[in-house]
Parts: C-alpha cells; sequence; structure tokens
C-alpha cells in the first residue's frame, strides 16, 4: 500500500467553467473550486479523486439520450459519483480542475447537461494518489481506455517534479473511436508512433497508441505493446517504474509483465465506490503484506486507489 495523504477533504461547491466534447462519448468538464477547496487541493497528488453529487442535475433532452440507455437514464442518482483529475491548475489562489468522463449511464448522462455558470457539489480530495520516486530516469504510464485522467495529471506532474525522467505512454482502447483523446494526429500514428496525443506532448511525454482491432497504432492489446517494447528495449528495472489504470484484468497483465522484468508498479483500481471516504466498507481490495506473505483487506477508496502492484492479490 501506498502511504495515504492526510486527511484533507473537504465538501464544497465547484462552478462549471467548460464541459466540451472530444469525440465519441467523451467529454471534459472543467471546473473552478472555491476559495474553502484551495487548501485542500494545494498538494493533491495525481490519482486522487472526488466525489460527486449528481443527485440534483437534469436529465438530457430525450432525443439526446441514447437508446441504449433510455431505460436506466431517469434511475435516481443517490450515491455520489467518483472521478479522478485529468488536469489540476492553480492561478494565484484560484484552482481549476479538469475532468475527463465518459457517458456511460444515468450520472455521467446527467453530467453532459452542465454548462458554465452551473455549480456541483464535490467532496474532496480523496484517496492516496501515485508516488513519484525522485530516481527514475523512465517513467513507463500505461493507459487502457478511460484509465487514462490519472495519467495525463501524472505526466504533468512528472514533467514538474523529474524534468530529466523520459515518459512514456502506452494508450491503448478496443478501437480508435474509443481513445478518449482530443487530438490524436492519425495521420502521424504510421509515419511517426511516438508523439500522437497532444494531451501527453505537452508535458514531453512520448505515446504510442494501441488498438485492439487495428484501427490505430499497434494492433493488438496495449500490454503486447508493452511487452514488446520491454523486450525490444530492456531498461533496467531499478532505473524504471510503471504506472498503470485501466480495466482491472489489463492491469492484472501489466502487474504481471513489471514483475517479469523486476519493474516496481503501481496501478490505480477502479473499484464500485458508495460512499468514497471509508465507512461503508464497499470497496474492499485483497493484499498480501510483501514481508510477512500475510494477507488481508485494504479499502480502495481510502487506502487506495493507488496500490503497489505486486501488494494485490489479482
Ligand atoms: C477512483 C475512481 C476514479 C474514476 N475516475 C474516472 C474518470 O476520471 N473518468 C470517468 O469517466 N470515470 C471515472 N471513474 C468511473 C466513474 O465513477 C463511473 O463511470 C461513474 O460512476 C458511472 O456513473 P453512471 O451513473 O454514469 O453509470 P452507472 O450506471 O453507475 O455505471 C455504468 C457502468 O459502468 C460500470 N461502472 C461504474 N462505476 C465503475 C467503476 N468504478 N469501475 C468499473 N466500472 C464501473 C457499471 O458497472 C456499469 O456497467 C472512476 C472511478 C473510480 C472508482
Ligand atoms: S466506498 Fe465506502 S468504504 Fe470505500
Amino acid at each position: 500500500m501506498i502511504d495515504n495523504q492526510s486527511e484533507k477533504r473537504v465538501i464544497f461547491t465547484a462552478s462549471v467553467s467548460g464541459n466540451k466534447a472530444i469525440g465519441g462519448d467523451f467529454f471534459r468538464l472543467r471546473l473552478e473550486l472555491d476559495s474553502c477547496a484551495t487548501e485542500a487541493f494545494k498538494d493533491i497528488k495525481p490519482g486522487q479523486f472526488a466525489q460527486l453529487d449528481l443527485s440534483t442535475l437534469a436529465l438530457p433532452r430525450a432525443e439526446q439520450i441514447p437508446e441504449e440507455l433510455s431505460d436506466k437514464a431517469g434511475r435516481g442518482i443517490i450515491l455520489r459519483r467518483p472521478f479522478s483529475f485529468a488536469d489540476v491548475k492553480y492561478a494565484g489562489n484560484k484552482v481549476t480542475v479538469e475532468i475527463l468522463y465518459c457517458v456511460l449511464g444515468p450520472g455521467t448522462l446527467r453530467i453532459k447537461t452542465l454548462k458554465p455558470v452551473d455549480t456541483i457539489n464535490m467532496i474532496g480530495p480523496l484517496g492516496n494518489g501515485f508516488e513519484i520516486p525522485r530516481d527514475k530516469k523512465l517513467a513507463i504510464l500505461a493507459a487502457g481506455g478511460m484509465g487514462s485522467p490519472p495519467l495525463e495529471h501524472l505526466a504533468k506532474e512528472l514533467q514538474n517534479h523529474c524534468p530529466k525522467t523520459e515518459v512514456i505512454v502506452f494508450a491503448g482502447a478496443k478501437s480508435v473511436s474509443q481513445l478518449p483523446y482530443l487530438d490524436i494526429k492519425l495521420d502521424k500514428i504510421s509515419k511517426e508512433p511516438d508523439f500522437v496525443i497532444n494531451e501527453f506532448v505537452q508535458y514531453n511525454a512520448k505515446s504510442l497508441i494501441s488498438t485492439d482491432d487495428g484501427s490505430a497504432g499497434f494492433k493488438g492489446f496495449v500490454t503486447d505493446m508493452l511487452k514488446n517494447w520491454l523486450k525490444d528495449n530492456k531498461p533496467a528495472g531499478s532505473d524504471t517504474i510503471i504506472y498503470t489504470c485501466g480495466p482491472e484484468v489489463m492491469m492484472s497483465s501489466v502487474a504481471a509483465i513489471s514483475a517479469e522484468y523486476d519493474i516496481p508498479c503501481q496501478v490505480s483500481l477502479e473499484r464500485m465506490m458508495a460512499c468514497g471516504t471509508g465507512l461503508c466498507q464497499g470497496c474492499a481490495v485483497k493484499y498480501i503484506d510483501k514481508k510477512t506473505k500475510e494477507t488481508g483487506y485494504k479499502l480502495c477508496c481510502k487506502d487506495g486507489p493507488v496500490f503497489w502492484a505486486d501488494e494485490v492479490v489479482w
């Protein structure tokens, strides 16, 4: 387990300053935080998250509700929904955060209706976030589908705190339409496999794309692309760190690859969460103590969502 941040969470209101479609079912929501959140968000780590209260938000007009969601769109949103941050910006006393979200159900469908001047209630920052050891020469970020947001924030922090560390992003999805990025230079993918995702390029991180169906970049799983790259490049395990976020099956495969190459690896788990603050005990993660080999349970929302890969029982 990664050491927890001191409990700094606050409940506050954020004002919407943008909610932009970036293609397919993906959107970027920009929120200006109120002054009581400024202190709490000052030292936020990538991978920490917030619980959003979506219970009072309106539904989009009927014709804007995708057919596959028409049955469940009207359900009440009793529980808050967890979201990590793709970006956090500071200007004087003002904190702006960006949430990259995918419309999947009644909650995210409602977020789509938010427009500038609307407000939203949040609790955060929650959880622990990624650790950034300063002595690494190479950081590998492996993003599966919607696992990208905390890794975008991480790429920014790596550039801020470890400018000499080389950062390479391996980003995969089922097909090109499910890559949650704004400006993928599709025409460049075949010619220049690096530097194709602007969201990462801006932090001087190289990016390599894979799609399961071969519609862009490497054809196959992101984990296969990563394995091939490690086989060809053989980075020293002690100089390298892997960070990953995505579907659990993909992260367990990244965990196995990291063990094979003896590279430390941190995973950000996305469990279903009810309270998000350690009260309901609903987000248990089975872990193993590396020294004693004893197993037990941690809470994803409170002790995680980031864990060392070799401490999770997959
Ligand atoms: C720590 C954390 C950070 C997250 N960060 C982001 C983010 O940056 N962007 C983003 O779009 N989403 C993120 N999620 C997932 C997000 O919380 C869910 O997509 C959202 O709650 C769906 O709400 P809904 O009402 O629209 O759909 P629901 O009807 O609640 O769910 C729609 C579908 O998604 C599945 N689902 C819901 N929550 C999760 C989950 N936590 N893990 C796996 N499957 C889930 C459900 O089983 C269902 O099939 C994060 C989740 C966690 C735990
Ligand atoms: S979601 Fe309630 S304890 Fe984690």
